[in-house]
């Protein structure tokens, strides 16, 4: 089953609670959460104690995206928090292969992000050590923008690169997915979608969630 992680980024921050139970009932496989620190990315969000409050609102897979400099001086704080997969990004950290290693020995997932620019091929030396690739395919700080085409290439390329080093490594897709294309993008090998602003800036945001779904797993 391919799984569906709305990104809380779009819900409303003064319901977050009412908002998560929401589309867990509505069947989210995962919450993604988006954590900005005006630095890496031109916005700022939330971070680990506002995790640790909606932590008690759901049991579902807390998949942190972490879009800040350096997260390797975070990642005690974010598990404290109650993440179950950290994801970081390859832009962000040095030592990409220590900070891989600090979070696994956490005892929890560990993915890296590549933003729109950065090639597929730069993981080669670390894929096998890690159980989630997160694509961008948008440039990442904010909800909303449009899908970046180029992104089917690089799913592409990493579904090859997954295939000779890696077959058990999750592939996650996060930036402009609407319904009129999460399928095409879904179908060329994505594990993982994320989806903010079409779920919750939604009319009926359960239905569209289980419509999406729906058109994932046909
Ligand atoms: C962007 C975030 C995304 C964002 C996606 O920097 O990483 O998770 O919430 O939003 P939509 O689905 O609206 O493009
Ligand atoms: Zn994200």
């Amino acid at each position: 089953m391919k799984k569906i992680a709305p990104s809380i980024l779009s819900a409303d921050f003064s319901n977050m609670e009412r908002d998560i139970k929401m589309v867990e009932n509505a069947g989210a496989d995962w919450i993604h959460i988006d954590v900005m620190d005006g630095m890496f990315v031109p916005n700022i969000t939330f971070g680990p104690p506002v995790i640790k409050s909606i932590r008690k609102a759901s049991t579902l897979i807390f998949d942190v995206h972490l879009m800040i400099e350096k997260p390797e001086r975070y990642i005690d704080d974010f598990v404290d928090a109650g993440a179950d997969i950290i994801t970081v990004h390859y832009e962000a950290t040095i030592h990409l292969d220590r900070t891989i290693q600090y979070i696994k020995s956490k005892g929890i997932m560990a993915g890296v992000s590549l933003n729109p620019s950065t090639p597929v091929c730069l993981l080669r030396e670390v894929i096998a050590e890690l159980d989630m690739v997160l694509l961008m395919s948008v440039n990442p700080g904010f909800g909303g923008q449009s899908f970046i085409e180029n992104t089917k290439r690089k799913i592409m390329d990493l579904v090859e690169l997954r295939a000779t080093r890696n077959p058990n490594l999750l592939i996650e897709v996060d930036g402009g997915i609407k319904e009129s294309n999460i399928k095409e993008i879904s179908d060329l090998g994505v594990d993982i979608i994320v989806a903010g602003s079409e779920i919750f800036k939604a009319e009926f945001p359960e239905k569209k969630l289980q419509h999406m779904k729906r058109l994932i797993n046909e």
